[in-house]
């Protein structure tokens, strides 16, 4: 009885596998309409958000060497009085006796309070110094054979005498000549000289001690590579701030975020402190956990804005702290340090604040034209001084362009800032989430902080592909959305507070996470102008005018000046998946292609300090590009498609 039963349904099964081989399968398809150009994408749509935290700056982009040069990082929170040195320890050679300590009796100035004290009761007879002080750096100082530092600090002593100087492996050999620094006197006074290391290590060490016994006191001790970012004087980590300029970023946020704001008020970020003679900032308790110098301040960052051809968006607390807040009829000192950064930022030679920018070696202005008033704030009070900062800075700078942390109800808001940091999968479902904002209603969006923050590893592929949906969306949708920042931007792995961030580094190397990737593909790849495309897939039945369908993502755009075509395409399936690519109404011929794509074996997959490459995009020619062509998408992955046309 069952057995012819089996036998025709085998038969059936065979019939429709011939019908199945005989019907060519359907393609996935997307139709780029080149004769039908949308919207202008914003020039300023993809930048970079710097924040101080995970160690970005101190002990990472800031090229200090030493820690806790100004012996004030212990004072804490509430600025308490110091018992620790972090950073720093005694080095006692053979024979010789001293103690060191955190001494407050005589200032180096009244910002600075903290200075430390070197007894030395015995110098020894072996070695120079036979007693001193060591700097660790941050986990150790990175030096390179052959490259010079200039060591800087302030000292005094009991006596007249001198001090010696050196840089020392981990197990104290020699990796400098040792320098003699006469004539340290009863006051203090700056003392400078130059060290050339003898052997490339991430493992050196300073020290500093005296030639002779006595008390003596050190101040503001920094040790600067020659070698910074352009060679700024007081300036960057070169391959860091390489990392920053190869994002090829149109503007930078800054300096926060949450770091702007502080715990209290009483730290929170002031730019004030932040100008001048590094041994009168003060620094300031930060709240991820540090001290700041303010050594990469606000004359440095806007610096580094021109050095990397980015516009500032400079963000100012708006008297709002996590804990607490400036009352609304006493904002006037935070008001008039929003007024006085753009002056500083713009003002004439001849202005108060932009005198003291030329002073800093910047006479030509920094053409400050946006600004962020608070981060993350909201509610009420929010309301209220958002309005009391708005109505004092149009009035004195009515071109200036204002962002806002949430919906404002009595001034206009020029542009809302949106943060989002979610899974994969919420990304890429708010990949389509700007076609539906009011075009008459909305203000114009610049989505300040976003990054995939969960199942993401320490940032791996999966999340990089999530992004990537998103950023289609943002892109597509650039009339509103006017310009977006991933964050965090960096972390010093030995210190690291939030996580993922876009660039990894420790003393010595530095990589990209597969989202620093994906950044940087879509900021190198800007059209001017956004295509019509249409996406189709006969398996979910369903088109989708724009670019998401199913699990890919798309958008398409034109070079105003090459005339090229530029697609971005983000398979998040975990399948492969072919799509056939037509342009329709082509203005010319395909003249050749390239892909590039970040793609992995697996989209868990992360780059690490020893492998910094396992993800990253590779380029290629399109062998068969056309007007209309079938491309394989790998699975989990980003692609970037240039076409030529002639
Ligand atoms: O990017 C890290 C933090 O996330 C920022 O400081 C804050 O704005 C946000 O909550």
């Amino acid at each position: 009885m069952h057995a012819p039963r089996l036998i025709s349904a085998t038969i059936l099964s065979f019939g429709l596998l011939v019908l199945a081989a005989a019907v060519p399968a359907a393609e996935t398809t997307m139709t780029v309409h080149v004769d039908r150009p949308g919207v202008k994408i914003s020039p300023t749509l993809y930048g970079i958000f710097f924040e101080e935290i995970n160690r970005a700056g101190d002990g990472g982009l800031y090229a200090e060497m030493l820690q806790n040069r100004s012996f004030e990082d212990d004072r804490g929170d509430r600025d308490q009085k110091p018992t620790k040195i972090p950073g720093w320890r005694l080095v006692v050679g053979p024979g010789a006796k001293a103690t060191i300590g955190l001494d407050q009796s005589e200032p180096l100035n009244p910002h600075n309070p903290n200075s430390l004290r070197l007894e030395i009761a015995n110098n020894g007879h072996l070695g120079m110094p036979g007693a001193g002080v060591a700097n660790e750096g941050f986990k150790g100082l990175a030096l390179v054979k052959g490259a010079s530092y200039d060591l800087l600090f302030y000292a005094r002593g009991s006596k007249n005498g001198g001090a010696v100087a050196a840089l020392v492996d981990d197990n104290s050999e020699s990796l400098s000549e040792a320098k003699l620094i006469r004539d340290i006197g009863p006051q203090w006074k700056q003392y400078h000289c130059t060290l050339t290391a003898t052997k490339t290590t991430a493992k050196g060490h300073l020290v500093l001690g005296a030639d002779s016994p006595g008390t003596f006191w050190l101040d503001q001790v920094s040790l600067f590579p020659k070698n910074t970012w352009k060679g700024r004087p007081n300036g960057l980590r070169p391959d860091l701030a390489q990392m920053l300029a190869d994002l090829k970023p149109s503007f930078n946020r800054f300096p926060g975020g949450c770091y702007v704001e502080g715990n209290r008020l009483a730290n929170a970020f002031r730019w004030k402190n932040s100008i001048g003679d590094l041994a009168q900032r003060p620094g300031h308790w930060n709240l991820w956990g540090y001290r700041s110098t303010d050594g990469l301040g606000y004359h440095e960052y806007l610096q580094l804005c021109e050095d990397i051809g980015a516009e500032p968006l400079f963000v100012i607390n708006c008297g709002m702290a996590h804990e607490d807040n400036v009352p609304n009829d006493k904002l006037g000192s935070w008001i008039q340090d929003a007024l006085d950064a753009i002056e500083y930022a713009n003002g004439p030679v001849d202005s108060p604040w932009g005198s003291l920018r030329a002073k800093a070696g910047h006479p030509a202005p920094y053409k400050l034209r946006f600004m962020e008033i608070g981060n993350e704030n909201g509610g009420p009070v929010y309301e209220d001084h958002f309005r009391q900062f708005h109505d004092a800075i149009k009035a004195k700078y009515p071109e200036m362009l204002l962002v806002a942390n949430t919906p404002v109800k009595t001034r206009p808001m020029d542009i809302l800032d949106e943060h989002y940091y979610n899974s994969p999968e919420f990304f890429m479902q708010n990949a389509t989430r700007y076609d539906a904002y009011d075009r008459k209603k909305s203000p114009k969006i610049y989505v300040g902080e976003y990054a995939v923050t969960q199942d993401c590893g320490q940032g791996n592929l999966r999340a990089a592909v999530g992004e990537a949906a998103f950023m289609t969306g943002m892109e597509r949708n650039s009339d509103i959305v006017v310009m977006a920042s991933y964050a965090p931007l960096f972390v010093n792995c030995g210190w690291r507070q939030w996580n993922p961030n876009a660039i990894d580094f420790d003393n010595s190397r530095v990589y990209g996470t597969p989202s620093y990737h994906v950044q940087k593909m879509f900021s190198a790849n800007r059209g001017d102008v956004l295509l019509g495309l249409d996406f189709q897939t006969p398996k979910l039945k369903s088109s989708l005018k724009g670019g998401a369908v199913g699990s890919m993502f798309a958008v398409a755009s034109r070079a105003a000046k090459s005339g090229e075509v530029i697609l971005k395409i983000v398979n998040a399936a975990g399948a492969p998946q072919d799509v056939r690519i037509s342009l329709a109404g082509l203005d010319g011929k395909v003249k050749s292609g390239t892909v590039t794509a970040l793609a992995s074996a697996d989209p868990k997959d992360e780059n690490s300090l020893d492998n910094p490459n396992k993800v990253v995009p590779q380029e290629s020619p399109l062998a068969d590009a056309g007007a209309s062509f079938l491309h394989r998408f790998p699975a989990n992955s980003v692609s970037v498609i240039r076409l030529s046309v002639e």
